[in-house]
């Protein structure tokens, strides 16, 4: 058989493997299966191309799988679970940047060949370029928001927008010259060079609370990056799984939008949601909030019949998910019924919750999404909220002006008796009050997360 047929062939069965592992990711049980099959299509492609031709000797390539290899491996023990946006921003940066230097030395060795450019690839050349430029550096400018290294909050200044315009629209011209005139090979850094400032400009303006939904968006042009690289080198492999990121960025940057209750174009765009002209937090908190302590709490849970636990960023800070799993268990023991409600952004990551539960061992029929859980908040006797705090926030139902009007929340409020675990009355993310904490049938139960839910388990088993 042909070589180049053979190599097509395991192209398309590697494929095929991405697609299998995409549906696997799509759901918990099948997402360890499908994250291997997915892997498995990736080191074929990458045996097989290292049998496409040999550019460079195997043992810079070796080297480099070594150096790239132990860095990741580092990076992946060493990473907290909290940080991993910022890492994932990282990651999406780091495909962005290959995009412009495979396609800018591509771009160089047709040129040192004396080979002609053709259109197309000259077009696939420019847009490797952009898309390349912008996610690269727009992902370091959001990693370097979410790591605390620059401000987090949106950096505006007068003409933002037009600007941008102006440097999308200079990077367009310079990459028809670059496909007008393909042997002139400045053209393509200029266009690089151009798309980079973009990038940076377009990422500075949004703030902390919608960076999620942009590093999403960049993982897509990532993708679409890696797409067009694929022309440039005619391999088939890397234009479809570039295509297969690319689309599923978008399609997680829709449902992250949804579920925030913000467009897209408002994320982009640095407009802010509705002014905060919401109540200050004495306004809703003063000498209504009642403290509990853990012993109180365990003598609610005597005559409890269904408890509904709320996780949120706080059990993920705290680490408090293998002490939510002994609760749970006990709760049980005694007779009384546990869910998990289960909010799209819970957290500071897609299915962040889903995760840590996972960790525990809590079986994945527990968790019930918004849809689900929330009519069923009216037979539930307690709603235990863990370091949850905007996903519960009823601001969100009653107060247009709040800056998290018409999310979708969890109606935790709507429970006989709501206990909130928390270590102070400090907002969550949005950087709100919540009347939740003061409301007539909320219990605040202060303390770190596990240390809390610990003692909790104690007071259980002794009542
Ligand atoms: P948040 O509203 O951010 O509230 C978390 C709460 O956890 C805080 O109020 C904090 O209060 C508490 N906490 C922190 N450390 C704790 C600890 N060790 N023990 C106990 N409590 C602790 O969390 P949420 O309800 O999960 O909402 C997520 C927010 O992030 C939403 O606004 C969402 O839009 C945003 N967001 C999410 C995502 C995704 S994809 N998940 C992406 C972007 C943005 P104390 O300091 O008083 O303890």
């Amino acid at each position: 058989m042909n070589k180049t047929v053979l190599i097509n062939l395991v192209y398309l069965l590697a494929s095929v493997l991405f697609i299998f592992g995409l549906k696997g990711l799509s759901h918990p049980r099948t997402a360890v299966r499908g994250n291997l099959t997915g892997a498995a299509g990736m080191l074929l492609a990458i045996v097989v191309t290292l049998l496409h031709q040999q550019i460079v000797g195997y043992g810079v390539i070796i080297a480099g799988i070594l150096v790239g290899g132990i860095i990741g491996a580092w990076m992946s023990f060493a990473i907290r679970m909290t940080a991993m946006p910022q890492m994932v921003a990282l990651l999406n940066g780091f495909g962005g940047g290959a995009s412009v230097v495979v396609a800018g030395a591509e771009l160089h060795k047709v040129l040192v060949e004396s080979a002609a450019l053709t259109t197309d690839v000259a077009i696939a050349t420019a847009a490797s370029g952009i898309i390349g430029a912008v996610t690269f550096w727009g992902s370091l400018v959001a990693y370097a928001k979410l790591e605390e290294l620059m401000a987090g909050k949106a950096v505006l200044f007068p003409g933002q927008q037009v600007i941008n315009a102006l440097l999308g629209v200079g990077a367009l011209l310079l990459a028809v010259l670059l496909v007008m005139n393909p042997g002139a090979a400045y053209l393509y850094w200029l266009l690089v060079l151009t798309a980079s400032v973009l990038g940076v400009l377009l990422v500075i303006p949004i703030g902390g609370a919608d960076m999620p939904v942009v590093i999403s968006l960049l993982n897509s042009y990532s993708g679409l990056a890696a797409a067009a690289t694929g022309f440039v080198l005619y391999n088939n492999v890397l234009i479809i799984a570039g295509s297969l990121v690319g689309a599923s960025g978008i399609i997680l940057t829709r449902i992250m939008c949804k579920a925030m209750n913000r467009s897209l174009t408002h994320v982009l765009f640095g407009v802010l949601g509705p002014t905060s002209e919401t109540a200050t937090a004495d306004e809703i908190y003063a000498g209504k909030v009642k403290a509990a302590t853990p012993d109180e709490v365990a003598l609610l849970f005597d005559t409890a019949r269904r408890a509904v636990i709320v996780p949120g960023y706080g059990m993920a800070v705290a680490q408090a998910q293998h002490a939510v799993r002994d609760l749970t268990n006990l709760l049980e023991s005694r007779g009384c019924e546990v869910e998990f409600a289960i909010h799209p952004v819970a957290g500071r990551m897609p299915g962040h919750m889903n995760v840590l539960l996972a960790e525990a061992n809590i079986p994945y029929e527990k968790l019930k999404e918004m849809d689900e859980v929330n009519p069923t908040f009216e037979q539930t006797d307690v709603a235990l909220v863990i370091g949850a705090n905007d996903v519960v926030n009823p601001l969100a139902r009653t107060d247009p002006h709040s800056p998290i009007a018409g999310m979708p929340i969890l109606n935790v409020d709507y429970a006989r008796t709501v206990v909130v675990v928390k270590r102070s009355l400090s907002p969550g993310f949005a950087g709100i009050p919540n009347p939740l904490f003061a409301a007539d049938n909320t219990l605040m139960m202060f303390g770190d997360g596990k240390k809390a839910l610990l003692e909790l388990i104690a007071a259980l088993k002794t009542a």
